[in-house]
């Protein structure tokens, strides 16, 4: 348990804000959409603390919030029409879902180690204030606990979260009251999610009409979440000790463990290693990975989750 600081929509707030996220804290701010619950998306330990936070059974990848334009380039490539639709809609409630480019920093826990990220620069001044601020791009998802419904004030941020979260920025009601629309590109722009931008205006931008797509339809199959990290290697889960040509993923006070997602058995550790062990074990060449049992409560059950997608048959 934290207990939550209601900060004011002022250089104080901002001030104080910024300083947590820096120092890996969770800051939920009013965005024109919904508020969001940020931390900064290049700490790992940051990054899985939300997914705690929340409650979230799965791993799904978080949108990163920019305070412009201009920061993209350091973290994902804006091309083609999506800079097209960044230049007539950002800051605005639309979200684009672009190459991620390799070595930005961001934590693979942000998007869920697939190839892309989601990014977008809110319409509010107090969030756009606080980006500027903190100087990191702050990852951020509606500030609700799993399952329940997006917040659009400070109080239903507490509702939910507090004694879970560091802060909440209390910026009053939000404008918009729905999630930002999220395009991605096939390389053709294709609608992941309707949202506060309206698709007309979109497809108005880009002068014709815009593919759908279910929400998550790829990014749920298991072939396809991560495949990126999907590891070459065979994966055998709830392992007690590796056998003879297998190496250990271990968790808790395991022996001989090639490595290890958390000695203490702290679930947080164990999701942000989560990705970069993953992708160490498997550019040692297609060895069998052995995975110790993770208690399947709290964070160890998206770490779950993400381990069965890991080990499942692949096509
Ligand atoms: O309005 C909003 O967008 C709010 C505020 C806080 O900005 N944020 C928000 O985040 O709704 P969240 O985490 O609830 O929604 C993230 C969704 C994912 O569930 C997924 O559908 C999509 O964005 N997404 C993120 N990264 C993606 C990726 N790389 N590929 C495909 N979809 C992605
Ligand atoms: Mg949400």
């Amino acid at each position: 348990m934290v207990e939550t600081e209601v900060l004011k929509p002022d250089a104080g707030g901002i001030a104080r804000a910024s300083a947590l996220l820096r120092g890996g804290g969770l800051v939920s701010f009013p965005t024109e959409t919904v508020y969001g619950l940020g931390a900064d998306a290049t700490d790992d330990r940051a990054v899985a603390r939300v997914f705690e936070a929340k409650g979230r059974p799965s791993f799904n990848p978080l949108i990163v919030h920019l305070p412009d334009a201009g920061a993209v380039a350091g973290y994902a490539r804006l091309e083609g029409d999506a800079a097209r639709l960044a230049d007539a809609f950002w800051p605005g409630p639309i979200t684009l879902v672009l190459p991620l480019r390799e070595g930005g920093g961001l934590s693979p826990l942000v998007s869920a180690g697939l190839p892309t990220v989601a990014v977008r620069v809110p319409d509010h001044a107090l969030a756009r204030a606080l980006l500027a601020r903190a100087g990191r791009p702050v990852a951020a998802p509606s500030a609700n606990p799993s399952g329940r419904i997006s917040p659009t004030t400070a109080e239903h941020v507490l509702a939910g979260l507090a004694g879970r979260i560091e802060a909440v920025l209390d910026g009053g009601p939000c404008a918009v009251g729905v999630e930002s629309t999220i395009i991605g590109f096939d390389p053709t722009p294709v609608l992941l999610r309707p949202g506060g931008l309206p698709v007309e205006a979109i497809e108005a931008c880009l002068g014709g009409p815009l593919l759908h797509r279910a929400p998550d339809s790829t990014i749920n199959a298991p072939g396809q979440l991560g495949s990126h990290y999907a590891p070459v290697a065979p994966l055998r889960l709830n392992a007690a000790a590796a056998r003879p040509g297998e190496r250990l993923l271990g968790f808790g006070p395991v022996e001989a463990a090639a490595l290890n997602l958390s000695p203490s058995g702290d679930m947080v550790e164990a999701a942000a290693n989560l990705f970069h062990h993953l992708h160490a074990l498997d550019s040692g060449g297609a060895m069998p990975i052995a995975v110790s049992p993770i208690p399947d409560t709290g964070l160890g059950r998206a770490i779950n989750d993400r381990l069965r997608r890991a080990a499942a048959p692949r096509g």
